[in-house]
C-alpha cells in the first residue's frame, strides 16, 4: 500500500507484542496480569511525554533570560503537564478492579522487579527538583541498591543538570527588585503586615464569643506568625531556616515570588504568576499521584512488603508526605497580606519590571500607573 501506513507509523508491531505474562511462562496465565501490564505501558508512555515537556521548559530556563512568548510555552506545556497527570490519577481506578486475591495469582512472580525502577518516574522526579539530598533515607538508599548500573549513571548524570526548582529560584533570584529608587518595597510591606497582625489582635479582643484563655490562645498564635513574617524578611534568619531545610529558594527567590503573588493583578506579573501557581499545581497533582497509589498498595497488600522490598505501605506514605519538590511555594499564603493593604508600586519599579518580563513597556517619567 502506497503513503505511510497506520500500524507502521505507530510502530504498533512492537508495542502490541510487547505483554509476555510471567504467569504464562510459569504454565498457567493469570487473566489479571494482562491489565497489570498494560497499565504499567500506559503509564511508562505517558512518563515519557511528561520528561519531554519538561525538558523542553527546562530549556527555556536555561537559556538566560526568558522572553515573554517563551515564558508563554512554558506555562502551555505545564498545563498540558497537569491534563497528563488527571489521566495518571484516573487510571489507578483501572488497576484497582485488579483483586487482592487476583493479584496475588501472579504477585511473587515479578520479585525484585518493582514500580520503585521506574526509572522515567525517577527522571521526573529530578526534572522537576527533587535531587539526592532531598530524598527520604530509604528512598536515597534504594536508589543505589536496586537500579542496574546503566540506569545509575543516567539519573546521575541528570543530576548534575539544572532541574526545573533551580532554574526557577535562579530565575527568581534576578527578578530586578526592590529597592527601586528609594522606595524600599520590604519596609513598606513590613508595616502593612504590623498593620493587618494590630488589626487581627484588635478582632481576637473584642471577640465577645471568645474565654479569656482562647483569646491567649489565639494571640499567641497570632505572635507565632508575626516571628515567621519577620524571619522571610530578615535574611540572615531566612538563610539560618533554609539551612534547617524549611526553604530551598533564595532569600532574594524568595521574596520574589511573595511579590509575584502579591502584585499578580499587575498586568505584566501575570505570567509570572500562572507559571509559579502552575508548578505548585504540578506539584500537589504528583503528591495526589502518590497518595492514591499508597492508599491502592494499602488494599492490594495490607502490610505486606512491596516486591522491590520496601515496608510497601508504608515507605509510601513517607515519600508521599517528604517528597515534595516546590516547598516554598506552599509556605507562601501564610505571608500574604490583604490588597487593600498592599503598599502602591512607584512607576519606576513597574517600568524595571516590564524590561525584565519582556521588554514591553515603553520608559515614562516618574508616572506611577
Ligand atoms: C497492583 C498494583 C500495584 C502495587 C501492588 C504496587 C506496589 C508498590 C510498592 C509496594 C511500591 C514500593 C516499592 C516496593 O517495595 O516495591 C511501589 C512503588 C512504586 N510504584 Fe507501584 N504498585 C502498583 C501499581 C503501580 C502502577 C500502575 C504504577 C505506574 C507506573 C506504579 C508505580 C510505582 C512507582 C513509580 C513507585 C516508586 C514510588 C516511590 O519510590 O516514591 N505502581 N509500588
Amino acid at each position: 500500500m502506497a503513503g505511510i501506513y497506520y500500524g507502521d507509523y505507530l510502530q504498533l508491531d512492537k508495542m502490541l507484542n510487547a505483554q509476555d505474562l510471567e504467569s504464562a511462562k510459569h504454565g498457567k496465565a493469570a487473566h489479571d496480569e494482562m491489565l497489570f501490564i498494560i497499565t504499567h505501558q500506559a503509564y511508562e508512555l505517558w512518563f515519557k511525554q511528561i520528561a519531554f515537556e519538561l525538558h523542553s521548559i527546562i530549556e527555556i530556563f536555561q537559556s538566560g533570560k526568558v522572553e515573554n512568548k517563551r515564558m508563554g510555552q512554558a506555562i502551555h506545556r505545564l498545563e498540558r503537564i497537569k491534563e497528563i497527570q488527571r489521566v495518571l490519577i484516573q487510571q489507578i481506578d483501572v488497576i484497582e478492579t485488579i483483586t487482592p486475591l487476583d493479584f496475588l495469582e501472579f504477585r511473587d512472580l515479578l520479585v525484585p522487579a518493582s514500580g520503585f525502577q521506574s526509572i522515567q518516574f525517577k527522571q521526573i522526579e529530578i526534572q522537576l527538583g527533587l535531587k539526592r539530598h532531598y530524598r527520604i533515607n530509604a528512598d536515597r538508599e534504594f536508589f543505589h541498591s536496586r537500579l542496574t548500573e546503566a540506569d545509575l549513571t543516567f539519573l546521575n548524570d541528570l543530576e548534575e543538570r539544572p532541574s526545573l526548582l533551580e532554574l526557577s529560584d535562579r530565575w527568581l533570584d534576578q527578578m530586578p527588585f526592590l529597592d527601586f529608587e528609594g522606595f524600599e518595597f520590604w519596609k513598606a510591606y513590613g508595616k502593612a503586615v504590623e498593620k493587618m497582625l494590630a488589626s487581627d489582635r484588635k478582632i481576637i479582643e473584642s471577640n465577645p464569643t471568645l474565654t479569656d484563655r482562647e483569646k491567649e490562645y489565639q494571640i499567641n498564635d497570632m505572635n507565632q506568625t508575626k516571628v515567621r513574617f519577620g524571619s522571610v524578611l530578615d535574611e540572615s534568619k531566612f538563610n539560618k531556616l533554609r539551612e534547617e531545610g524549611q526553604f530551598r529558594f533564595s532569600h532574594q527567590a524568595f521574596l520574589a515570588t511573595l511579590f509575584v503573588n502579591l502584585y499578580r493583578d499587575e498586568p505584566i506579573l501575570y505570567s509570572p504568576f500562572r507559571f509559579l501557581t502552575l508548578l505548585a499545581d504540578v506539584d500537589e497533582l504528583f503528591t495526589n499521584w502518590r497518595q492514591r497509589h499508597a492508599t491502592m498498595v494499602q488494599r492490594m497488600l495490607g502490610t505486606k512488603i512491596g516486591t522491590g522490598g520496601s515496608s510497601g505501605h508504608d515507605y509510601l506514605s513517607e515519600t508521599t508526605r517528604q517528597n515534595r519538590v516546590f516547598i516554598d511555594l506552599l509556605k507562601l499564603s501564610t505571608f500574604l497580606i490583604p490588597r487593600e493593604d498592599l503598599p502602591v508600586l512607584p512607576g519606576g519599579l513597574k517600568r524595571e519590571l516590564g524590561f525584565y518580563f519582556g521588554g514591553e513597556l515603553e520608559p515614562r517619567a516618574g508616572d506611577y500607573y
